[in-house]
Formats: structure tokens, C-alpha cells, sequence
């Protein structure tokens, strides 16, 4: 590392992970975590299936002090290494928001650090450069519990949505499916280790919007088709539930897949001089093998290099928050203290809303 590495603490309170990580950044890109730490509230949201937003302003409230400490503990450093506080400003719940950004713009205050508020998006977006050295333009799969969007990551700050989803996001269909089954929350794991065990060709479910002749995805009308075969097969074996599972997962796949390809032949065509692009994804939905592995099977077809972020960066985490900081002080884009939150914050505002949209960013 040399002198103009920069030092960033990283602030994540977007929704049910309290979580601060050191990162550094050299002036040529290159990334090191120093310390990672995430304080999950999931325990405290299971018994009711998903986040209840009240529940967790107030965990962020009581634990984001010891989990800022133990970040510079765990990093062997004080606010005095720290070169620039990031923090997400959105999108997210907002309660949990006002937590994190609070905080930051206190800690900024008091030690004279320069505060770079960042959007949770473009965290996932580029959490793959705090890993390998990847070159701009990519292309991005954007897939978590709130969000399921294809893009062109252009640069830091730079986002072309080619499409988005009308209604939920594909992490949210998973975790309804697991409580449509009572399998328990998050849904996204449990669902995809249940599915490794049932046919995947047992049920057809619909491939929504596979037709549209557009890029954006639906998955509400997947989640009812589930809830009905649910309804169908009641009283349900341990294997009808794992049937359903392979089954949803098997038609989630072939919808991604579908617009990948599609994206895949835009990307190519906006960027004619890129032989092979570089196809990322990212959000907490990324983690799931099964749906890497049937991307990464058809990357030589499509004529891409698939890559994914380590599972523990997939989903929230402070490292991402962090890094884009870093990338964002490296271009000198900083906020000053009168920025406020986002709860609905898109990446790419010229992007048009998808139509019939519950659109969440
Ligand atoms: O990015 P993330 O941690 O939080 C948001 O920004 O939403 O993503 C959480 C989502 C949840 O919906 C969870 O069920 C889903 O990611 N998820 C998965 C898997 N692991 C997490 N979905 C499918 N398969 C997985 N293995
Ligand atoms: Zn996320």
C-alpha cells in the first residue's frame, strides 16, 4: 500500500444487517478488506417471515456502536487511519437509514472526515472490483431481496437499467415461497438446498414476461401459481415441498436466463469493440449456485466470462458500502453534510418505469 491508498469505514443499516467494514483502495484499484463485521437481526425477523421495518431501526440503534468499534478493533486502526466515512443513503427502509446516516454524519462532524453517502445498488454493483480487476463497461445481474435489474455498470456513478422487474424482486419470491411452505426465513438458502433434492421438471410453473419482448422480469404471478399448487397438494409430503421448490427454482432460472441473453446481445451491441464482455452478479441472491452454475454452463455460448462475488459479499454487508465509498473518493464524488436519505434512491434515474411497476428503486 502506498500513500495515496485510501482508508474507508463502511456503514450498512439498509435493512436487517447492522454492519461496519474497513476497506482499503490503492490509486491503481486494488482492494483489501481490513475488517467485515455484520451484526444479523435475522433471528429477530423469523418468526415473522420477512423484515418488520419498527423491529429493526431500533436493533440498528442499539448495536451500530459496538459494531463501528469492533470494525476498527478488528482492522487495528483508529478514526485517525480513516480517510473517509461511506454510508448507505439508500435505497432501503428509511428508519433503518436515518440509523446508519445519523451516525456518519456524527462521526464525520466530530473527527472532520469527509462523508460519502452511497447507494446500496451501486455497493452490489461494484463489489466485484474490490475482488478482481475488472474493467468498465459490465454488464450486471442485480439480484436481492429488493431489486432483480439488468444493467450496464459504465462507470462509478454511470448505469444504464436495460431492465427491472414490475413487481417483486426475485429474492422476495424466494423468501414468500419458503413461507408459503413454512420452511423459514430467509428463504432464498433454504429454498435452493430443498430444491436440490426435488424434480425440477415435476411442475411446470409459468415463465413470466419470457415473451415480452422487453428485458424486465415479474415474479407475483410465479409466487400465486406456487401458492396454488401449494393449495393443490395439501396435505404435502416433505418431497411435494421439495418438488416445488426445484420446480419455482427451475422457472426463476430459465426467466434470468432469458434476459440475459437478451441483455447480453444489447451490451454487445452498445459495445462492439468488447469481444468478451464481463457479465457480473450481485445482491444476495448471487449466492445461490444452483443459479450461477446454469448461467456459467451457457457463458461460452452467450460468449461471456460470468463472475460473482464471494457468497459473504453477496449479501449486505459493509465491505460493498466501504468500497464504492473508496471508488466514489477516488473520482472525488463527496457529499457534505446536508445529504439526506433515499429511500427509493434508482441507479439509473433516466431509466424509465417499468411498466404496471411497484418498481423499488
Ligand atoms: O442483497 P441482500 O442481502 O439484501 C437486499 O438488499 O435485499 O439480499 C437478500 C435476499 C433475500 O431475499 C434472500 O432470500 C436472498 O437474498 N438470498 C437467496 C439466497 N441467499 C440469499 N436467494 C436465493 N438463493 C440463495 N442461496
Ligand atoms: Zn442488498
Amino acid at each position: 500500500m502506498n500513500n495515496n491508498t485510501l482508508t474507508v469505514l463502511g456503514i450498512e443499516t439498509s435493512c436487517d444487517e447492522t454492519a461496519a467494514a474497513i476497506v482499503q483502495r490503492t490509486s491503481d484499484g486494488q482492494g483489501t478488506i481490513l475488517s467485515n463485521i455484520i451484526n444479523s437481526q435475522i433471528e429477530k425477523h423469523k418468526k415473522y417471515g420477512g423484515v418488520v421495518p419498527e423491529i429493526a431501526a431500533r436493533s440498528h440503534i442499539s448495536v451500530i456502536e459496538n459494531v463501528i468499534k469492533s470494525s476498527l478493533n478488528d482492522a487495528k486502526l483508529s478514526f485517525n487511519d480513516i480517510n473517509a466515512i461511506a454510508v448507505t443513503a439508500g435505497p432501503g427502509l428509511k428508519g433503518g437509514l436515518l440509523v446508519g446516516l445519523t451516525t456518519a454524519k456524527a462521526l464525520s462532524m466530530a473527527r472532520g472526515i469527509p462523508l460519502i453517502g452511497v447507494n446500496h445498488l451501486e455497493a452490489h454493483a461494484l463489489t466485484i472490483r474490490l475482488i478482481k480487476k475488472i474493467e468498465f463497461p459490465y454488464l450486471l445481474l442485480l439480484v436481492s431481496g429488493g431489486h432483480t435489474q439488468i444493467l450496464i455498470v459504465n462507470d462509478v456513478g454511470k448505469y444504464e437499467r436495460l431492465g427491472t422487474t414490475i413487481d417483486d424482486a426475485v429474492g422476495e419470491a424466494y423468501d414468500k415461497v419458503a413461507k408459503l411452505l413454512n420452511l423459514g426465513y430467509p428463504g432464498g438458502p433454504i429454498v435452493e438446498e430443498q430444491a436440490k433434492r426435488g424434480d425440477s421438471k415435476k411442475i411446470k410453473f409459468p415463465r413470466p414476461l419470457i415473451y415480452s419482448g422487453d428485458l424486465n422480469f415479474s415474479f407475483s404471478g410465479l409466487k400465486t401459481a406456487v401458492r396454488r399448487e401449494i393449495e393443490k397438494s395439501i396435505p404435502l409430503t416433505k418431497h411435494d415441498a421439495e418438488n416445488i421448490c426445484s420446480s419455482f427454482q427451475d422457472a426463476v432460472i430459465s426467466v434470468i436466463i432469458n434476459k440475459l441473453e437478451g441483455s447480453i446481445k444489447l451490451f454487445k451491441i452498445k459495445n462492439p469493440k468488447i469481444t468478451k464482455p464481463d457479465v457480473v452478479i450481485a445482491g444476495g441472491v448471487a449466492s445461490n449456485k444452483t443459479i450461477y452454475n446454469s448461467i456459467n454452463n451457457l457463458s461460452t455460448k452467450f460468449g461471456v466470462t460470468l463472475h460473482v462475488p464471494p457468497q459473504g459479499l453477496c449479501t449486505d454487508n459493509g465491505a460493498m458500502v466501504a468500497w464504492a465509498g473508496a471508488e466514489r473518493f477516488s473520482k472525488n464524488h463527496i457529499d457534505n453534510l446536508s445529504i439526506e436519505v433515499k429511500p427509493r434512491w434508482p441507479l439509473d434515474p433516466e431509466a424509465k418505469a417499468a411498466i404496471g411497476a411497484g418498481v423499488k428503486a
